[in-house]
C-alpha cells in the first residue's frame, strides 16, 4: 500500500514537471530570444515613424497577452498538482459496499438445472406473456374444457386465439415441439401466473422447472428412474418416491410424485402432515394428441414430460413456511440464504 502511495506520488511529480517543460516550452518560443514575439520587436525597429505609435501598441498588447497566458498556465498547474495527500486521503479506508446474496428461488432453480443438466437435458427458455394455443390448445385442453379450471390465468386480449400469461412452462415445450429436432431432452425454468387469491400456499405468482424428454421408445419406467434419479440428487442418497395416478390434459397417464420426508424420515411429522411423504411435481407419459398437435408421428414417438413449482422444492429444503416469503423481499428473510451458493 505505501509502496504504491510512493509510486503514485512519483508519478504525479513527474507528470507536474513533465507539464512545467511544456509551459516553458511554450515560453521560448514566444517570448524567448529567438521567439516568434521577440522577432516582432526586432522588426518594430525597421517599422515607418508613423506607424510606430499604432504597432507599438497593439506588439505591447500581444507582449502583455502572452506573458499573462504563460503566467496562467502556471498557476493552473500549480493549484491542480498540489501535493496528492492534501487533496486525497489514500489512507482513509473505502466505503463499504454490501454485497448481497442470491436469491432462494434462483438458488434453488440452479441446483435443479445443473441435476438435469448432468442427466443431458438442455435448457429451453420461453416468453412469459403467451399464446392460448401455447398454453392450452397444443397441449389437449380444448375450448371450454373443465381442465383449464386447474390453471386460471390473466388475459391480455381475448378472439379465437387470446393472449395470456402463461400458467406453466410447458408452453417452452410446444414451442420446443415446434422448433426442435428430435429426440428432445429439454428443462424449462421461468415464472408462470394463476388467477389465485394470495395465501401462505397459494400464489398468483410462482416459477416451475419443467422438462420433456421425446424419443422413440421412451417408457414410464424411464420417467421413473429419472425422477428418481433426481430426487436422490436434489434431496440425498436415502430418499424414495411414490408415484400416485393423477390427471393432466397433455400426459396419459399422469402421475404424482411423492418424495419421502427428509425431516421425519418417514415417520411423520408436521410437515409431512403425519403421512412421511411430501408432494413434489407432476408427471406423465406425453398425450399422443400432444404429439400429432405438434408434428411429432406418435407412432414412431414417445416421451415423458414432468414439472414442478420451484417454491415448493425449496419450502421442503430449508422449510420456509409461508410462500409469500419469496416475493415480499424483506431483507431479513433474504439475508438468511446470503451464505449458500
Ligand atoms: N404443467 C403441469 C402444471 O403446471 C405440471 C406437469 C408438467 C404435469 C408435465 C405433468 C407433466 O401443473
Amino acid at each position: 500500500m505505501k509502496e504504491k502511495i510512493e509510486r503514485l506520488l512519483a508519478e504525479i511529480e513527474e507528470l507536474k514537471a513533465q507539464k512545467e517543460q511544456e509551459i516553458e516550452e511554450i515560453r521560448v518560443k514566444l517570448l524567448g530570444k529567438k521567439g516568434s514575439v521577440t522577432q516582432l520587436f526586432d522588426e518594430f525597429r525597421d517599422v515607418l515613424p508613423e506607424q510606430k505609435r499604432e504597432l507599438g501598441q497593439v506588439l505591447n498588447k500581444l507582449k502583455v497577452a502572452a506573458n499573462q497566458k504563460i503566467e496562467e498556465l502556471k498557476s493552473f498547474l500549480e493549484e491542480n498538482q498540489q501535493p496528492v495527500e492534501s487533496k486525497y486521503d489514500l489512507t482513509k479506508p473505502g466505503d463499504l459496499v454490501e454485497l448481497g446474496g442470491r436469491h432462494p428461488i434462483s438458488i434453488t432453480r440452479d441446483e435443479i438445472l445443473s441435476i438435469f443438466n448432468k442427466f443431458g437435458y438442455v435448457l429451453a427458455e420461453g416468453p412469459e406473456i403467451e399464446d392460448d394455443w401455447h398454453v392450452f390448445g397444443a397441449l389437449n385442453f380444448p375450448p371450454e374444457h373443465p381442465a383449464r379450471d386447474m390453471q386460471d390465468t390473466f388475459f391480455i386480449s381475448g378472439g379465437d386465439n387470446p393472449v395470456l400469461l402463461r400458467t406453466h412452462t410447458s408452453s417452452v415445450q410446444v414451442r420446443a415441439m415446434e422448433k426442435m429436432k428430435l429426440p428432445i431432452r429439454i428443462v424449462c425454468p421461468g415464472r408462470v401466473f394463476r388467477n389465485e387469491a394470495i395465501s401462505a400456499r397459494a400464489h398468483c405468482i410462482f416459477h416451475q422447472v419443467e422438462g420433456l424428454y421425446i424419443d422413440t421408445k421412451v417408457s414410464f419406467a424411464d420417467l421413473k428412474q429419472a425422477v428418481l434419479l433426481f430426487v436422490r440428487e436434489m434431496f440425498g442418497e436415502d430418499a424414495q418416491i411414490r408415484l400416485r395416478p393423477s390427471y393432466f390434459p397433455f400426459t396419459e397417464p399422469s402421475a404424482e410424485v411423492d418424495v419421502s420426508c427428509n425431516i421425519c424420515k418417514g415417520k411423520g411429522c408436521n410437515i409431512c402432515k403425519g403421512t412421511g411423504w411430501l408432494e413434489i411435481m407432476g408427471c406423465g407419459m406425453v398425450d399422443p394428441n400432444v404429439l400429432e398437435a405438434n408434428g411429432i408421428d406418435s407412432k414412431v414417438y414417445t416421451g415423458f414430460a414432468f414439472g414442478m413449482g420451484i417454491e415448493r422444492i425449496a419450502m421442503l429444503k430449508w422449510q420456509v413456511k409461508d410462500l409469500r416469503h419469496y416475493f415480499e423481499n424483506d431483507i431479513r428473510f433474504l439475508k438468511e440464504f446470503e451464505t449458500v451458493i
